[in-house]
């Protein structure tokens, strides 16, 4: 946790959900209507399909949307896209870019994640840009390396404090099982918080960094505690509510 910020716990649903689905999204707004989310923020990113249905299940709750992607570009001929100008028109604050699932299934580098940054901060949202390294950049002992890179090429100008989320998702940690140690986390956190000093200044410091790769209610209070890890961007363990509130209550 960093002192005066806000947590942010995201859950990220990937390509899971039907319309029954949005009942969860129901039980998040009435559960955050309780406080059961203690100091955390909450954000659900649904795929595409289910954006307006969950826009009409919060509305006047107290959580927030999010998209799991966007395009660079504001609109035109891009045949099943989506552009963050849309996310935001359907509801959104946010939304993910650069996801490890992106930058792997569909070759995204650095350069494409910060243009559909750049897009995201241009229609009003707040980008949650990924990053992390795989388990042979980690047991090569390049992961800081590859993270900072990844850093420095992803993040959009002008970022702040207001309109960036660094998500540090370990690619070997997501869907597995596995997390890194208590320490890995930390030292991470700690090397994504410095480069952001360096590359921001004072709005690094205030920057939302959170840790992705599965987090459940049983590693949530550990990982969520840490310095510099200010809340979490959740994928399996998102999909029901009442899990996703068993790790938003680390901040409880
Ligand atoms: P899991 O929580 O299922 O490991 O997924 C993490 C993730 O990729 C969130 O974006």
């Amino acid at each position: 946790m960093t002192p005066d910020v806000r947590p942010l716990v995201a859950g990220n649903w990937k390509m899971n959900g039907l319309k029954a689905a949005t009942s969860e999204i129901a039980d998040l707004r009435d559960a955050v209507g309780r406080g059961e989310n203690g100091a955390a923020e909450i954000a659900v990113c649904p795929p595409a399909t289910l954006i307006a249905a969950a826009a009409q299940a919060i509305a006047g709750g107290g959580i927030a949307l999010g998209g799991q992607d966007c395009h660079a570009k504001a609109s035109g001929a891009f045949t099943g896209d989506i552009s963050a100008e849309m996310l935001k028109d359907a509801g959104c604050a946010y939304v993910i870019v650069g996801h490890s699932e992106r930058r792997a299934g569909h070759g995204e580098g650095d350069a494409e994640v910060k243009a559909k940054a750049q897009a995201a901060l241009a229609a009003g949202l707040t980008a949650i840009v990924c990053v992390g390294e795989t388990r042979a950049q980690r047991d090569a002992g390049e992961a800081m390396t590859v993270v900072s890179g990844q850093v420095r090429g992803s993040l959009p100008e002008g970022a702040s404090a207001a309109n960036v989320v660094i998500a540090y998702e370990p690619v070997w940690a997501i869907g597995t099982g596995l997390t890194p140690t208590a320490d890995d986390v930390a030292a991470m956190h700690r090397s994504i918080r410095l480069l952001l000093g360096e590359l921001i200044g004072a709005e690094g410091a205030r920057t939302r960094i959170l840790y992705g790769g599965s987090v459940k209610p049983a590693n949530a209070r550990e990982l969520l505690g840490l310095p510099d890890v200010d809340g979490a961007l959740v994928g399996g363990a998102s999909l029901k509510a009442a899990d996703f509130l068993a790790i938003a209550a680390a901040y409880r």
